[in-house]
């Protein structure tokens, strides 16, 4: 059965200030998502890729996509109008899906230079059996779970989980098809979000595993984080 890799890109990029939708900004002079694309496509395992558009931004991504992928080196892809949360738009990636394809990678745009290995190793993993793959690195601070405050005040702590047992996750994060597809559908149900697939899967008591992630698998999130990405582009281009 066939690898797609569902690129959720509807975001607004709030944390990053004001502008373009986050996935459109430009890296180095090309578009975020297009970094994301190719690094999936970058993998012989996947042949399908769903970009997960901003609502009103279908036709500016399908005209991106055309001007700086004329060949995605036979890969397929793919562009729908995605919803107001992560969640809704990953579900319409996957709603998108035509049937043969077995194991589907979730990954955010906003992860643009996430290695070819990292991703090969997701796929590994799930071709070794397990449903629920995701790539993750262990933590460099300690993490404090406290009592949420008002802003700027004082909070609570509640507990110091052991750091050595704690991973921070990346994507993409891999599945089985149809585990994904039960997991979005029982959330949607149930009217919780969810920040992460790989949360979703677990609660529905599927077994998820980790492997390895990357340092370079970084969420662009803020604007110090576009400096860091450029950064690492002028360092592979040496
Ligand atoms: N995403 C999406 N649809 C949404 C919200 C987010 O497809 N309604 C995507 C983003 O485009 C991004 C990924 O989910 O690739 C991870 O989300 P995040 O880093 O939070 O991006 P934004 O939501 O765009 O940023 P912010 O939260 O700062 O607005
Ligand atoms: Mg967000």
């Amino acid at each position: 059965p066939a690898t797609a890799a569902v690129i959720p890109a509807a975001g607004r990029g709030v944390r990053l200030g004001p502008g373009t939708p986050k996935a459109l900004r430009s890296l180095s002079g090309t578009p975020m998502l297009i970094h994301a694309v190719r690094a999936m496509a970058a993998s012989r395992a996947v042949s399908l890729v769903v970009v997960v558009a901003p609502a009103d931004g279908v036709d500016e991504v399908k005209s991106l996509l055309d001007d700086h992928l004329a060949s995605a080196g036979g890969t397929e892809l793919l562009v729908v109008p995605g919803g107001d949360t992560r969640q809704e738009s990953v579900r319409a990636g996957i709603e998108a899906l035509p049937p043969g394809v077995g194991t589907v990678l979730v990954h955010d745009a906003a992860r643009p230079l996430v290695p070819v290995d990292t991703v090969d190793a997701v796929v590994e993993a799930l071709r070794a059996g397990a449903p629920a793959v995701v790539p993750a690195l262990p933590l460099a601070d300690t993490v404090k779970e406290v009592e949420p405050g008002a802003p700027g005040a004082a909070e609570p702590v509640v507990a110091t989980p052991v750091r050595s047992r704690l991973r921070a996750v990346q994507t993409p994060q891999g599945f089985d098809r149809a585990v994904l597809q039960r997991a979005h559908a029982a959330v949607a149900l149930s009217g919780e979000g969810a920040t992460d697939d790989a949360g979703m899967v677990e609660q529905l008591g599927h077994p998820v595993v980790v492997v390895p992630g990357h340092e370079e698998a970084f969420k662009v999130t803020r604007p110090l984080d576009l400096v860091l990405a450029e950064a690492v582009l002028a360092r592979r281009r040496v």
